[in-house]
């Protein structure tokens, strides 16, 4: 155990659904350890502006069940910069502040990772994106709330869908990853999912709506990754109007909805156990790693692996989606 008196915690990225609840876990073991915490507002941007507020166990009630984050995120471009962590190392030592705990994706553990290794500060990254695209852990905070986000909007766009029988192509988020539309398009029975991991390309798709329709359906939902590389989905509608005519067809885009509201309870504890298990990783003299969940375990990997690496996307979903579209 190190004597560790001091840490700082950051949000960092695109928000997500339980980020606050994370705070609040680093916040509190902190505090439960008679650590001093403080909060950094604006991700690495406040840190370079001197953005600090000590926070105690009251600075992080009620936010548990809020979306968004309470100390606010950025993406920092001179963080990207030798300078710009070397200025960050300053801001922290000259604070007192000993150790960080980054809460974001792979870009700001791209940050946190160099910080660490340049600066010789001690860092523990907390996965939280909606994405859930980060390798060494099996979800991500805010990929749950994400998913019954999309899933109760594609249940909404199906009252209308079939009440005209219509095709539906719908976009989601997640980047490069395609895990936000599987899951989501799998527990929204969708017809179709497009996912960068597993191309099909657009004759792929043509002939999975004829087979729907010899099948009996009246109407359909395409969910589309925005990472797909079948061509956006403006592109894949305008195709299927001319190749099957016979398909009234609309297009939506869900865009950041899917970032916001209440975490789900999935959310709310992943973010509890991360954030208690960050703070009890600096308190051993740990540094430079990712706390995750795998196999419902707290595991740590290396912080440069979870950037670099990507996780495996498991052919079983795919195959689900499939059987379960007939
Ligand atoms: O990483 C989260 C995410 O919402 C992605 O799914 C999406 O591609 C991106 O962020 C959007 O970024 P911004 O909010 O900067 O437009």
């Amino acid at each position: 155990m190190t004597t560790l008196q001091h840490i700082g915690v950051l949000t960092s990225g695109g928000d997500a659904p339980g980020m606050n609840a994370a705070v609040r876990a680093v916040a509190r073991s902190a505090i439960y350890h008679n650590i001093k915490v403080t909060g950094i507002s604006e991700g690495y941007t406040g840190l370079l502006e001197g953005k600090l507020t000590l926070l105690n166990s009251r600075s992080v009630s009620n936010i548990v069940n809020q979306g968004g984050t309470f100390l606010k995120s950025a993406r920092c471009m001179e963080f990207y910069k030798p300078e710009g962590r070397a200025k960050a190392a300053e801001q922290l030592r000259e604070s007192g502040i000993e150790a960080l705990v980054v809460i974001g994706g792979d870009g700001s553990f791209t940050g946190a990772t160099l910080l660490a290794r340049e600066q010789h500060i001690p860092v523990v990254g907390i996965p939280g994106t909606i994405d859930n695209d980060i390798y060494g852990t099996d979800f991500t905070i805010g990929f749950d709330t994400a998913i019954n986000t999309v899933q109760e909007a594609v249940d909404k766009i199906r009252d209308t869908a079939t009440s005209h029988n219509r095709l539906f192509i719908i976009e989601v988020m997640g980047r490069d990853a395609g895990y936000i539309a599987l899951y989501a398009g799998i527990g929204a029975g969708s017809e179709e999912i497009l996912i960068p991991e597993k191309s099909r390309d657009i004759d792929y798709l043509l002939h999975s709506l004829n087979r729907s329709d010899r099948a009996g359906k009246t109407s359909s939902i395409v969910i589309v990754a925005e990472g797909d590389k079948s061509g956006g989905v403006f592109e894949l509608a305008k195709t299927v109007e001319e190749k099957l005519p016979g398909y009234s067809t609309r297009v939506t885009v869900l865009g950041h909805l899917q970032r916001g509201g209440r975490p789900t309870c999935a959310d709310r504890v992943l973010a509890s156990r991360l954030g208690v298990a960050a703070v009890d990783t600096l308190r051993d003299g740990t540094s430079g790693v990712m706390v995750g969940l795998r196999d419902n375990r707290i595991t740590l990997t290396g912080l440069e692996k979870a950037c670099k690496e990507t996780p495996d996307m498991d052919p079983e979903l795919i195959r689900v989606a499939d059987i379960v579209s007939i």
